[in-house]
């Protein structure tokens, strides 16, 4: 025998002491049903030899992954042109989305731009307009940095009442990646802004151009000009070769096909799409400039999409925490619809404008539950409750919901979207 081959076995050995010490903590009585094959038997998979390297240049999820993808509400939107998808959170871990299933959100579609075609513009309130080229872009000092972003329309639908059911569709306009860029303040300044500089009109190179303004301060402190996500290139659908990232301000900034940065002495008001995203109340008046998405956490499973397929004994609980407002500090999670809180572990510490991963453990006893996720952040704000939120801001509001989620979870182990009163 190899040395290989006896290390294997005893990490062999190893592995089923502890699988056993599992089953017996799950209070899961398998040995009484006689032998299993799949530990008994010969598989079929380790009789044959599997695929070289090169079957897939560039590697996919393995097909029995095949249900974890974006979806669309085919009735939300008219086509798919003008239109969303929302993130599977219900079936991931951890904290970084991987660009094949981040949300999607185009006014006018994903268009393909090539590198060699791409020019971003900076001119307005500046001692000297200038053009990059992609290849310019790349002789700047680059940072690395991980952020959310949240389309401001995340949890919409469910103002008025429970709508959707799951997690992917009450909160998955959202994705968090790491992205290589370029601050802007070092392209401002090799423009140089002007005194009367205070705001920036982006847009981007698309048919909508998705035109929005950003206060001077906001864009001179930790916007990038991406060209990476996750360590690849930028997905088409993402704003393939450079994006704008806004950290921790609503989705619809994050301009695509970044294309042009005029340095501005106001807001551009005029455009339809500027005045678009405000927060109707429930007198008719507005809230407008609503930027920073407040802390929210939703609680990815158990979920509707992701109920619990085995008995009472040992749940893992899991969810995710963010806040526009600096990092994740704590989580609360209660199983009874509020009235109990238990204090979730966080994954890693909180970082700034970035999900944190929440888990609790606990001993289910198989009685039905209200589950429910309360974040806090380092400004000391708590998530409300829907209560909380309609009082301040009625029921006329799409934008900015960013209440406590509530999952019924039965004692078949099945949840369900409800509201608690
Ligand atoms: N940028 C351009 N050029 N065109 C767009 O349609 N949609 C915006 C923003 N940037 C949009 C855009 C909206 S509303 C959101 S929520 C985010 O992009 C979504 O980014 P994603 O598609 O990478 O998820
Ligand atoms: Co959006």
């Amino acid at each position: 025998m190899s040395d290989g081959q006896a290390t294997s076995r005893r990490a062999f050995l190893k592995g089923t002491a502890a699988a056993a010490a599992g089953a017996a903590a799950a209070g899961a009585a398998k040995a009484a049903e006689g032998p299993d094959p799949l530990i008994t038997e010969v598989q079929e998979w380790a009789q044959i030899t599997g695929d070289g390297v090169d079957a897939t240049p560039y590697g996919l999820p393995i097909e029995y992954e095949g249900d974890v993808i974006r979806r669309n509400v085919e009735w939300l939107t008219a086509d798919t042109i003008s239109s969303i998808n929302f993130t599977p959170i219900h079936a991931l871990d951890g904290t970084i989305t991987p660009q094949g299933c981040a949300f999607e959100r185009h006014h006018s579609g994903a268009i393909a731009l090539r590198k060699e075609d791409y020019r971003l513009m900076i001119n307005g309130l500046v001692d000297q307009p200038l053009v990059f080229t992609y290849e310019d872009l790349e002789r700047f000092p680059r940072e690395n940095h991980v952020y959310f972003c949240e389309c401001a329309a995340n949890t919409g639908m469910e103002w008025a009442g429970a709508q959707l059911n799951g997690a992917q569709f009450t909160h998955g306009m959202i994705h968090n990646m790491e992205y290589t860029g370029v601050p802007l303040r070092t392209l401002l300044a090799e423009a140089g802004v002007q005194t009367e500089g205070k705001w920036v009109f982006v847009e981007g190179a698309d048919a909508s151009s998705n035109g929005r303004s950003i206060p001077i301060d906001k864009a001179l402190d930790d916007v990038l000009v991406a060209f990476k996500a996750n360590g690849e290139a930028l997905r088409k659908e993402h704003g393939y070769p450079v994006r704008l990232v806004v950290p921790g301000w609503e989705g619809n900034m994050w301009v695509k096909w970044l294309r042009r940065v005029e340095v501005m002495d106001g807001p551009v008001e005029s455009r339809e799409e500027t005045s678009k995203y405000t927060d109707t109340l429930e007198d008719g008046t507005s809230r407008k400039w609503t930027w920073v998405m407040d802390a929210k956490s939703v609680i990815t499973s158990p979920s509707p999409q992701s109920p619990i397929t085995h008995g009472p004994g040992p749940l893992v609980i899991t969810g995710l925490a963010w806040s526009g407002n600096g990092a994740i500090t704590r989580v609360d999670v209660s199983t009874d619809g509020g009235m109990n809180w238990t204090q979730a572990r966080l994954g890693a510490p909180g970082q700034k404008m970035a999900l944190s991963r929440f888990y609790l453990e606990i001993d289910w006893d198989g009685s039905e539950m209200l589950l429910q996720s309360r974040a806090i952040d380092e400004s000391g704000y708590v998530q409300p409750t829907k209560a909380q939120l309609r009082e301040v801001r009625g029921l006329n509001s799409i934008y900015h919901n960013n209440c406590i989620q509530t999952w019924w979870v039965r004692e078949t182990g099945e949840a369900e979207n409800v509201e608690v009163s």
